[in-house]
This record gives structure tokens, C-alpha cells and sequence, in this order.
């Protein structure tokens, strides 16, 4: 549902740029300016020659390297794009400038609580880079970009990742990153705003999510371990088993190995008296 209507809001908007942008074109054809507005540029100029000494110094306006200036005399776009970077001329009566920064702005995303596709709640933050890659799209479709840029990157990271599993979202967090990076920039092309990169920066799970995945994880390497025990268990038996057939191959080999057994007991034991009864005998009398 929700990413339904998070489609088809970004489908409200790209249409609704697209009508705009149709405006844009139009404004910056070169077109002839009204009665009203060149009187009022021949009183300014006149205004301006008067008090030349002073006013000259409002007529120039400069923007630094990374800025551009949007400059509307009477409310419309002045044709020729944005100005700058550098002095540029304007009429301080008439004209109206906005300057917007081209350099990579960056926002935390605040923490999202979303719930994943097998029904788990995490929370989520994430950063985001864009700069500005149209100014004059960005002044005049959209009233503030950065603000709707935020928004848009908070409703986008709900939707992407309410269609990830819990897993997905914590082993594949590049892939999440890129395809959040691509869905937010497209989304912003009507802005001319540019989304260079989108970062996911932690995943926290709740604590009894936690507590139950430590119990997991404890549970299986308990498992691994007896399952090398019992291996080493199997290989002990069968080399013990190997060792046997070995001896019971010749009977005075068994004769030797009682040997070397006391004398490895009277080494320790120098005061005990051993008399070894050999087991033969006895299966020798079970058998009668
Ligand atoms: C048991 O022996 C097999 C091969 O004979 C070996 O691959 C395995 O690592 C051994 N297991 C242990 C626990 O030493
Ligand atoms: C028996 O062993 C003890 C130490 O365990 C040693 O002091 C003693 O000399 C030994 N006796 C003989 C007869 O070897």
C-alpha cells in the first residue's frame, strides 16, 4: 500500500514538473518585453544615471565559484540561464536575485522505524549527498529542494526497505544503498537536484530481536562443537581400532605390551607388587 502510494506521488510530481518545465522553456524564449515593463526599466536607468556615484555600486552583483544567481526582473526569468560565477549587472529597482549553492550538501536521514517483509520492526538511518545540477529548475519548480529532498529520502527508505526481509537488509546494505541512490535521484531530476550518493548508516534491531538472534548464533556453534567432538570421538575409535587389529595379529606382541605396562607402573609406583593375570586364561575358563 505504501509503496503504492509512494509510486504514485513520484508520478504526481514528474508530471506535474514536466508541465512546468514546459513553462521554463517558454519563459526563456526571447520575447518582447510589455509596455509597462519598459517604462519601468527606463525609469530605473534614468534613476540610476541621476545618482550615477552611488547607485552604480548596487547595479553589480557577484557570486563566487560554486554559486549561480537566478536573476527575474518584473517576477519573469530573465533568459540566458543562471548567471555567474563573477560580476554580472543588475537593476536594483526591477530585478530580483536568488543565489543557490552547486557544492554536495549532505542530511542525515532521522532514524525510520520500519517494519521489514518478514515482520520485523528495525530502525534505520541513513546520509545523504546531492548538489544541485540545474539551478534554474531548482528556484523555480520546487519551493525549497533541500527540504523536499529530506522528505522524499525519508518516504523512499521506508518503502525500499519495507520490501526487504530482515536478512536482505543486513547483508545486502550496498545494494539497498544503490538502489535508494537511484529512486531518490530520478525523483529529483524535476528539481535539478542531483542525489550522488545515499549511505544506510546503522541498523538497529530490538532487544529481544537481539537477544534472540545471540541465543541462534550461541545454539549453532554449541552444535558445531559437539559435532567436532563426536568426529574426533569417530577418529580416536578408529585408530584404537586399528591399533588393536595390529596386536591381534601376533599374541606376543600383547605379551609386550603387558611388559612395558609394569614398568611403566613400577617406575611410579616402586613399592606395589603387580602379578598380571592374562585375560586369556579366563575366557579360556568361561568357554568351559
Ligand atoms: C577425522 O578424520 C578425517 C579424515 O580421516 C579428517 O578430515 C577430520 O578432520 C578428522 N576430524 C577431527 C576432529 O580431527
Ligand atoms: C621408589 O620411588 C621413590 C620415589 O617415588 C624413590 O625415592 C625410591 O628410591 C624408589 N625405590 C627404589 C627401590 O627404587
Amino acid at each position: 500500500m505504501e509503496r503504492e502510494a509512494g509510486e504514485a506521488s513520484r508520478g504526481r510530481t514528474k508530471s506535474g514538473a514536466s508541465a512546468q518545465r514546459f513553462n521554463v522553456e517558454t519563459n526563456s524564449e526571447p520575447q518582447e518585453m510589455s509596455c509597462c515593463t519598459v517604462v519601468l526599466w527606463f525609469f530605473s536607468i534614468l534613476l540610476i544615471s541621476i545618482t550615477f556615484p552611488i547607485t552604480i555600486w548596487f547595479c553589480f552583483k557577484t557570486v563566487a565559484e560554486y554559486e549561480r544567481a537566478i536573476l527575474f526582473r518584473v517576477g519573469r526569468l530573465l533568459p540566458g540561464g543562471p548567471k555567474g560565477p563573477g560580476l554580472f549587472f543588475v537593476i536594483p529597482c526591477i530585478d530580483e536575485i536568488q543565489v543557490i549553492d552547486l557544492r554536495t550538501l549532505s542530511f542525515d536521514v532521522p532514524p525510520q522505524e520500519v517494519l521489514s517483509k518478514d515482520s520485523v520492526t528495525v530502525t534505520v538511518d541513513a546520509v545523504v549527498y546531492f548538489r544541485v545540477q540545474d539551478p534554474t529548475m531548482a528556484v523555480i519548480n520546487v519551493e525549497n529542494y533541500k527540504r523536499s529532498t529530506e522528505l522524499l529520502a525519508a518516504t523512499t527508505l521506508r518503502n525500499v526497505l519495507g520490501t526487504k526481509t530482515l536478512a536482505e537488509v543486513l547483508s545486502h546494505r550496498d545494494e539497498i544503498s544503490n538502489t535508494l541512490q537511484s529512486l531518490l535521484d530520478d525523483a529529483t531530476d524535476p528539481w535539478g537536484v542531483k542525489v550522488e550518493r545515499v549511505e544506510i548508516k546503522d541498523v538497529r534491531l530490538p532487544i529481544q530481536m537481539q537477544r534472540a538472534m545471540a541465543a541462534e548464533a550461541e545454539a549453532s556453534r554449541e552444535a558445531r562443537a559437539k559435532v567436532i567432538a563426536a568426529e574426533g570421538e569417530q577418529n580416536a575409535s578408529r585408530a584404537l581400532k586399528e591399533a588393536a587389529d595390529i596386536i591381534a595379529e601376533s599374541p606376543n606382541a600383547l605379551q609386550l605390551r603387558y611388559l612395558q605396562t609394569l614398568n611403566s607402573i613400577s617406575a611410579e609406583k616402586n613399592s606395589t607388587i603387580i602379578f598380571p593375570l592374562p585375560i586369556d586364561i579366563l575366557a579360556g575358563m568361561m568357554k568351559r
